[in-house]
């Protein structure tokens, strides 16, 4: 594979030490040459650094420009331990044991007595429990702790559908069914979503994520040592938690006369928060006065949502899926036989049940023109069936050189439908229930994507989620890669190129990223 590897994620070449006890770095004499120093970058900015770097070569330390082998000692600033492991592990390399880890305080004190001076507790980067650099005693006695250090980035984390933390799941202070099975934090983060307070929501949103990853339970506190994403207000309710086996504040949260009604607006197909706030502030509260309001007006979406309200808020399960699948499959393949039909969203996750199923097609060697046509072609067909309950069709606005969003969240440009569909039960008795009344099928939600083949690996990727991996793999490119990722496309600002591929496992390599199996990205 020609994989474009990010400059520094490439294997380290070993520098040369240098023998005998005068060596020079840069113009200068090095007088301390047991001690190699190597400063990071990361979050001291590089004009800092350089003028660091100038200042400790010119009183007789060695720096090295690049971290080698021969480095002995790191010095950051504003980093903790664990920072800078996760930066090593970003860049591939493998810390030496020896190699130690300092704040930047140990350096300037260095500097001003003009010789390297004791490191003490105060310079030592403390590196908390679980990583690599420092096995832990404690770690020894729960391996399953120990592995690795968790990132602060869902990219970078496996969370598979086995949680082990449903101490922290609210079932049972839970109320309604579509809080079941939700943790603590995810309430919370919902909560702060209807009242758009979006710093909150991310508080509380990676809180939620990095528990679902977790592949040890939180018994005691200090087993949350060292986990990113939980500040002081999450540890907080961790602790509640786990004394009391509840959260007030999520109590709170889940009696919440403005949370309750917009859960129960926004459960219908079409509402947003605008018209949930819209309904609340006029004093609704139930969705029959809503329905029966002769003043209202409802969007055609919203009309559906209605009609199909029960069918729609009973979950997907993994056979409905399957069925609604062969549906896809049939009415694509009658138009486009050689069209690549995948499966996206939570299914491809291995999730049991969803709110909807999800597809990506896509087919080579098919001019843009019938490409644009297949869509129109599938509605009408299940039309002229009867299967189509509702249908918004959104045409293409893709551009081929147009630069990934910026936005973590923004929507894309394949073209795509949203659509309710008709499911025949495949009951072998359906004869038998002679009851006529009785309904024999049931409203799914289906979206459908058609993409260009040369994007298929963007796309898949993109429809996979979930949401929350999504967004991190796009914070992870912008921040930790000088590259933008969206559903479209991968740039590299660097270099100023678009990077393709041809596969999922490409994008995460041009990622400098370990690959994560569709199954692991439940963050
Ligand atoms: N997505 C997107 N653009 C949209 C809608 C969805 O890129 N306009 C992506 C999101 O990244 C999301 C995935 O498609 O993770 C699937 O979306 P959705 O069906 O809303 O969520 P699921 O993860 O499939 O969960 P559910 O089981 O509830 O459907
Ligand atoms: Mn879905
Ligand atoms: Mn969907």
């Amino acid at each position: 594979m020609d994989l474009l590897q990010a400059p520094h994620s490439g294997p380290r070449k070993k520098r040369p030490r240098k023998a005998g006890a005068l060596m020079v770095s840069g113009a200068h004499e090095v007088r301390f040459g047991d001690l190699v120093l190597f400063i990071l970058e990361k979050k001291m900015g590089s004009t800092r650094r350089a003028f660091l770097m100038d200042l400790a070569r010119s009183k007789g330390f060695r720096v090295e420009d690049e971290l080698s082998d021969a480095v002995t000692h790191l010095v950051a600033e504003n980093n903790s331990g664990n920072d800078v492991l996760e930066w090593l592990q970003v860049q591939n390399i493998q810390a030496s044991s020896r190699l130690e880890l300092l704040d930047v305080s140990w350096l300037i004190e260095c500097m001003g007595a003009g010789k390297p001076v004791e490191m003490t507790r105060k310079h030592q980067l403390v590196v908390r429990r679980g990583s690599p650099a420092s096995p832990n005693p404690d770690a020894q006695k729960t391996p399953s702790r120990s592995v690795q250090r968790i990132s602060e980035y869902a990219c970078q984390r496996r969370t598979t559908l086995n949680n082990c933390n449903y101490a922290f799941t609210v079932t049972r202070l839970c109320f309604s069914t579509w809080s079941r099975g939700r943790n603590a934090f995810e309430i919370l983060a919902e909560n702060c979503e209807f009242k758009e307070n979006e710093d909150s929501y991310v508080t509380y949103i990676r809180a939620a994520s990095v528990l679902k990853s977790l592949p040890f339970t939180i018994i005691s506190m200090k087993d949350t040592e060292g986990i990113p994403c939980l500040g002081d207000r999450v540890k907080c309710i961790i602790e509640e938690i786990i004394e009391d086996g509840e959260s007030s504040e999520v109590n709170a949260v889940l009696n919440d006369e403005r949370y309750k009604s917009f859960k129960l607006f926004t459960s219908v197909f079409g509402v947003g928060l605008k018209t949930s706030e819209k309904w609340f502030r006029m004093g609704f509260r139930s969705l029959n006065k809503i329905k029966s309001d002769k003043s209202l007006k409802f969007t055609r979406m919203q009309k559906a949502g209605f009609l199909y309200y029960e069918d729609l808020v009973s979950c997907v399960t993994r056979a409905e899926a399957e069925a609604v699948s062969t549906l896809v499959k049939e009415a694509v393949w009658a138009f486009l036989p050689g069209a690549f039909i995948s499966m996206t969203g939570g299914f491809r996750r291995g999730k049991e049940i969803g709110h909807d199923v999800d597809f990506l097609i896509t087919s080579p060697e098919i001019t843009e023109d019938e490409e644009q046509q297949v869509l129109h072609k599938v509605i009408n067909l299940w039309e002229n069936k009867g299967l189509l309950l509702y249908s918004d069709l959104v045409e293409s606005t893709f551009e081929k050189l147009k630069l990934p969003s910026r936005k973590v969240d923004a929507l894309d440009h394949f073209q795509k439908c949203f659509l309710i569909l008709k499911l025949h039960h495949q009951r072998e008795d359906n004869e038998k229930s002679s009851q006529q009344e009785e309904k024999t099928w049931k409203a799914i939600r289906v979206d459908l994507v058609m993409c260009p083949y040369e994007r298929r690996a963007f796309a898949l990727l993109g429809w996979t989620g979930s949401r929350q991996f999504e967004r991190d793999l796009r914070r992870y490119a912008t921040h930790e890669r000088k590259m933008m990722l969206d559903n479209h496309a991968l740039y590299d600002k660097t270099k100023r190129i678009f990077l393709k591929a041809e596969s999922e496992e490409e994008i995460f390599a041009h990622l400098g990223l370990d690959y994560i199996e569709p199954w692991e990205r439940n963050a």
